[in-house]
């Protein structure tokens, strides 16, 4: 049994670990030329459109899976058509196109921000009328990390936006002023056997995801994310891990998006769950049973973004993965998890180990 795994950065390394602790080999395709998955598994280089190179991944595996949003669906659905790839590419093309997604939310009735879709500066001004300021532009397409978005504070700023996105298809959104953010990550098999992770609370900075905290004591909200997730699942009749990301304001969660793959949110699973997201993935995509989603404790997982100081490795707290990417700023280059016995444990390592990031 081998796995194709269409991108080998952190993801992909973390999905090989697991498949190596399952016996499973995993083989990647990835354009870089050392990328985190080599660690792991033969990495064919090439481009992510490079028909031959997919095709190749294709043939010599069982199964393929992707840690890459980005893939040409066109390219994909071919290559489909000689091993079977999940998550299904439905569910990617939703999740490639903010205003798609952001439809097929309304359609399951999950709840999200008022939006817009902008194709002309009018379209702009127009979106300020409806949705009021503060709103956020973003690309339609291949955004992460908050890329590709524009903050309208006033109507001055529309004019700014325009002439720093106005080039591609764009929505709006209304700006959220949220109490928080929530992540939930699911996982269905072939068989269609679904379970969910706790609920994981989440703080970007400017854009980036920083830390991850589970499990909450959110019990209310912890039903109503399972069953958005539950809903996106069925209808996607999807086989692998999503996370869906939410805003929550007071007794409300609105949805922000959904990733067709396992995600950040859910780095902590590796030491603060009975089964880690990438192992249920693997699990999944192979219809084997699904592992166990209850929390080993209170964990907490902290980026390390731009560089990984020698004060957070001499500090000897958590498990620290260094993803072995060369420093850039602004680029996740690793993560530590911390595994409290309380909340408040928790986050006591959790700042210690923030103090500790330059
Ligand atoms: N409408 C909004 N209101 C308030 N904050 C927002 C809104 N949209 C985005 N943000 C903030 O910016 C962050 C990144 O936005 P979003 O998730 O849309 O971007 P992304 O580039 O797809 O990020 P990633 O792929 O890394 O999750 C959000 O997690 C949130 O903190
Ligand atoms: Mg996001």
């Amino acid at each position: 049994m081998r796995i194709g795994i269409i991108g080998g950065g952190q993801l992909g390394q973390m999905l090989g670990f697991a498949a190596r602790d399952l016996g499973i080999e995993v083989r990647f395709i990835d354009p870089s030329d050392d990328p985190p998955a080599a660690a792991c598994g033969k990495v064919i280089q090439c481009q992510f459109d490079d028909t031959v190179g997919l095709m190749a991944l294709a043939e010599t595996c069982d199964v393929l899976t992707y840690e890459f949003e980005n893939v040409s669906l066109a390219t994909l659905r071919h290559v489909s058509e000689v091993v079977p790839i999940y998550p299904p590419v439905a569910a990617l093309q939703y999740s490639q196109d903010r205003l798609d997604e952001k439809r097929l939310f309304e359609t399951l009735a999950i709840p999200l921000p008022e939006f817009a879709a902008i194709d002309s500066h009018q379209d702009l001004n127009a979106a300020a009328e409806k949705l009021g300021l503060p709103m956020v532009i973003k690309t339609r397409r291949f955004g992460y990390d908050g890329k590709g978005q524009f903050v309208v504070r006033e109507t001055a700023d529309i004019e700014a936006a325009w002439n720093a996105l106005g080039d591609q298809p764009l929505i709006a959104e209304q700006w959220v002023d949220f109490d928080y953010e929530l992540s939930c990550l699911g996982v269905r098999n072939i068989d269609g056997d679904v379970t969910i992770y706790p609920l994981s609370r989440n703080v970007h900075i400017n854009g980036i995801l920083h830390t991850s905290k589970s499990p909450l004591n959110l019990p209310e909200l912890s039903e109503t994310a399972s069953d958005y997730v539950h809903r996106l699942l069925e209808h996607l009749d999807y086989v692998g891990v999503l996370a869906l990301e939410l805003f929550a304001i007071g007794d409300r969660l609105l949805a922000n998006e959904f990733a067709p793959r396992v995600h950040n949110s859910g780095h902590w699973t590796i030491e603060g769950s009975e089964t880690s997201q990438f192992e249920n993935h693997l699990r999944a995509i192979l219809n084997l049973p699904l592992g166990s989603t209850t929390s080993r404790g209170h964990a907490g997982m902290l980026n390390l973004i731009g560089e990984i100081s020698d004060a957070t490795r001499a500090l000897n707290i958590g498990v620290l993965h260094d993803y072995g990417k060369h420093p850039r700023p602004g680029r996740k280059l690793g993560h530590v998890t911390v595994i409290g016995e309380s909340a408040e444990q928790r986050d006591t390592l959790v700042g210690k180990i923030d103090k500790s990031v330059t």
